[in-house]
């Protein structure tokens, strides 16, 4: 029977058939060993000469990393083994040899593995990766379909910018301007008072001249979009989503997270209700510690791990001054200089994972903010109708889905978080 890696426990002491390619190969004269792997996990193939036909035998032999195979065995139960399993290989058929494979084992340097994307993903540390990433991909479908949430697509190509102008992709669209989508947020309102409880998740471009290890220039983000719900109500959704992705990681991803040497405490530990602290208390945090930070600043990398290395769980930080937000968050009624919106920073220096706020509802103010941001009440007619045509209180976020997997692998650089990183530098492969 024709299995994948991921079935064997179901086949203990069966004879099966496994496509495969070759991982890593170890051989004394009498006994091969090969890692197989199939792009469902990992399993060790061992091949014991007096006991298998002399063409298998000598296929083995010939076979080099990469190879692709279909290799036949018996699945044992080995508690030894990582993925609790062996296959004792009975018969073994090359698919093709593979030649001059340039991924070895030993070290390359980043430039050389980022050249080999397409190679590079076929490792064991980017399989574990991309698997999480998998996996927190269907939590954040099962999640917002648990909480009766719709899923919506908000348009890539655009007339306008949702997040200032600044990092915009321009295209040609026949003959009007367009741009790539910096966030779907602006339509997800639009959706939000059609709708309800609405999300979407997709891709999102900013041409930003940053080369940092936060920073892609094409990444996944989910932006839920919530009518009749405030600032506050919002954060405890926002709390419950990322306690829900962390735990699903767990429970679904042991082997991945013990590949990655993630310490799975401190996953544990990622359960709602997070700590919130106002921008006011981070700034004097800051300057108490010495950073050169005055109010009215944003945070730079440094500035939010510092914050976060006070708490052990994600942290929010509220209230920030107004002049260094987007134009559509609502002021705090308390006091007209912040507004009422908050980053999630993630803890271990991973930096925000969120960004999210309750939104101007009233038509007066949002029209003032049209005039100071020299934003075009034409271009954006339709997102002015929505507050004219039966305007309610609403909030909404967007969680950055490769930082958040960069964190939960305890990945340093997002670059292997996405299966193909577009950076500053880099459009290949
Ligand atoms: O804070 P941002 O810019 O917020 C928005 O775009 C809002 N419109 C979202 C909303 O309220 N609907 O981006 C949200 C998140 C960030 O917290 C970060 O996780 C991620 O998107 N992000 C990036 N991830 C990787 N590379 C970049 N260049 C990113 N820019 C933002
Ligand atoms: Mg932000």
């Amino acid at each position: 029977m024709k299995i994948t890696i991921s079935q064997v426990g179901q086949h203990v002491e069966e004879t099966v058939t496994i496509g495969a390619w070759l991982y890593i190969k170890r051989s004394s004269g009498k006994i091969q060993f090969l890692q197989l792997r199939d792009g469902t996990g990992f399993i060790q193939g061992v091949m014991v000469k007096k006991e298998i036909d002399e063409e298998s035998w000598e296929a083995a032999k010939q076979i080099t990393q990469e190879s692709s195979l279909y290799v036949t065995g018996i699945v044992r139960q080995d508690d030894r083994a990582p993925s609790g399993y062996e296959l004792t290989i009975t018969k073994l058929e090359v698919i093709q040899v593979a030649q001059d494979y340039p991924i070895s084992p030993k070290e390359h340097g980043t430039e050389f593995l980022m050249d080999h994307r397409h190679l590079w993903i076929r490792s064991k540390r980017q399989h574990a990766i991309l698997k999480i990433r998998s996996e927190i991909i269907n939590a954040v479908y099962r999640f917002f379909d648990q909480n009766g949430f719709l899923k919506i697509d908000p348009p890539i190509l655009t007339p306008t910018s949702a997040e200032g102008t600044t990092n915009l992709f321009h295209t040609k669209y026949f003959d009007e301007d367009a741009f790539l989508s910096q966030s779907g947020q602006l339509y997800m309102e639009a959706a939000a008072m059609a709708l309800g409880k609405v999300y979407s998740f997709g891709p999102t471009f900013r041409a930003e001249k940053s080369k940092t290890r936060r920073h892609l220039i094409e990444f996944w983000m989910i932006e839920p979009e919530m009518a009749f719900m405030d600032h506050e109500e919002s954060l405890v959704v926002q709390e419950n989503f990322v306690t829900y992705i962390a735990q699903q990681v767990i429970e679904n991803c042991p082997l991945e997270l013990e590949v990655l040497e993630r310490d799975v405490e401190k996953l544990k530990n990622i359960q709602a209700p997070f700590p919130r602290i106002t921008y006011d208390e981070a700034i004097k945090l800051l300057q108490e510690k010495g950073h050169e930070i005055k109010w009215g600043d944003d945070f730079g990398a440094p500035d939010e791990t510092a914050i976060a290395d006070h708490f052990s769980k994600p942290v929010f930080i509220t209230h920030y001054p107004k002049d260094i937000k987007a134009f559509y968050m609502k002021p705090d009624p308390n006091r007209e200089d912040v507004v009422l919106c908050a980053d999630l920073i993630a803890p271990e220096g991973y930096g925000e994972i969120i960004g999210g706020s309750q939104r101007i509802d009233d038509p007066e103010l949002m029209a003032e903010r049209f005039s100071e941001h020299q934003l075009s009440p034409e271009t954006y007619k339709w997102y002015l109708d929505l507050r004219k045509y039966g305007t309610v209180p609403h909030s909404g976020f967007g969680l950055g889905l490769e930082r958040t997997v960069a964190w939960i692998t305890g990945t340093d650089h997002v670059r292997e978080t996405i299966p193909f990183p577009r950076l500053l530098n880099r459009l290949y492969p």
